[in-house]
């Protein structure tokens, strides 16, 4: 199977990559070439996504049995790769994300048939709007689309609500002693996802003509809460854990930059039903508990002090949450 991956050297799709060239896919990566992540075995083509003339001389006339853009985010994005890829390939894959399923959720069990709406979070809408326009082509045209979407998804990062994202500022904290934030009561449900279990899920669905016009998240059936996801982590790395509980109304009023992520997505219990997946794949099955995922993540931070980056924004921003909490 000959497979382009419009970046695939990232924090979910860099386990994907590798699961595919062990499994013998012919992987072609299209990035500009500037996470020096090692991928042995891809066919590098390197080009910028936002640059048609670049595209063009990266992918000359090159055919594909599946195309899957990791980094699609709007319809103008859509619009693009339509035509870029429309006669080229057997089959599209559009990464959504499952933050575009209904905020606030009826139903805390979270199906393929979960309305999407997201009154909360412009990236979520633009997601939606993705998916419209790509089922759109599929009826109108019968354009080859596949849709998945991702719910929280790590591998070298922790996957937490406040404490930076792909950086370790949130350990560092605990390690320090200083507070870190739960919103709410720290009592609500969540699910993160190993990438390399994801990786199991999403790689058999490439190639599966069935998979033409459906969408499918793809997660682990662990659920937890986030006071058991801060505790993990503290466990982890060997130290107590200084939670601060604050309301996720008061935490946005502080920083509305967290608005999408608390309001619209994590300040609600949500469990994934993976039925649809499932009965795709047969043999998907996530594995890696979330304690192995954060172990792992934790040895992948300490081989390198130079990966152990801070985020002084995100510091600030939460000390300024916590001041604003105690002084209220
Ligand atoms: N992580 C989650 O929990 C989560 C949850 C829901 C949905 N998602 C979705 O998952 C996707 C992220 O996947 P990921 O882990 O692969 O992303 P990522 O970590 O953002 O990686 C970006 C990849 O794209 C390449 N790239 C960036 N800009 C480019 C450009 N202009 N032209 C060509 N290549 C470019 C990067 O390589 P270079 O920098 O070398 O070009 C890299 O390979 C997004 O669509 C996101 O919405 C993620």
């Amino acid at each position: 199977m000959r497979v382009l991956f419009i970046g695939g050297t990232g924090f979910i799709s860099t386990a994907v990559s590798r699961m595919a060239i062990e499994r013998g896919m012919e992987l072609y990566l299209l990035n500009r070439g500037i996470r020096s992540t090692e991928m042995s075995g891809a066919i590098q083509l390197t080009g910028d996504i936002h640059n048609p003339e670049s595209m063009r001389s990266a992918l000359k006339d090159l055919k594909f049995d599946v195309v899957v853009d990791w980094i699609a985010f709007t319809p103008e994005d859509v619009e693009r790769d339509l035509k870029v890829f429309r006669g080229r390939t057997r089959q599209f894959v559009f990464i959504s994300s499952a933050s575009a399923y209904q905020k606030p959720p009826v139903n805390y069990i979270i199906t393929e048939s979960t309305p999407l709406k997201n009154p909360y979070w412009e990236y979520s809408r633009n997601k939606i709007a993705c998916e419209e326009l790509l089922m759109k082509a599929y009826r109108d045209e019968d354009f080859p689309v596949t849709i998945v979407r991702p719910s929280y998804t790590y591998n070298t990062y922790l996957p937490v609500a406040i404490g930076g994202f792909g950086c370790y500022t949130l350990a560092d904290r605990m390690l320090k002693g200083k507070p870190i934030i739960v919103h709410g009561d720290g009592s609500s449900l969540w699910v993160n996802t190993h990438a390399e279990d994801f990786a199991k899920g999403f790689l058999g669905l490439l190639g599966n003509d069935k998979t033409i016009g459906q969408a499918f998240h793809i997660t682990s059936d662990e659920v937890l809460t986030w006071n058991q996801i801060y505790q993990t982590i503290a466990d982890e790395l060997g130290v107590e854990a200084k939670m601060v509980y604050i309301p996720s109304d008061f935490i946005v009023k502080v920083v509305p930059r967290l608005t999408g992520d608390l309001l619209g997505d994590k300040t609600y219990s949500v469990v994934f039903d993976n039925s649809k997946i499932k009965s795709f794949v047969p043999e998907f099955q996530a594995t890696i508990s979330f304690r192995e995922g954060m172990r792992r993540a934790l040895e992948w931070f300490a081989e390198d002090k130079n990966r152990q980056g801070i985020n002084e924004n995100v510091n600030q921003e939460m000390d300024r949450i916590i001041q604003a909490y105690a002084s209220k």
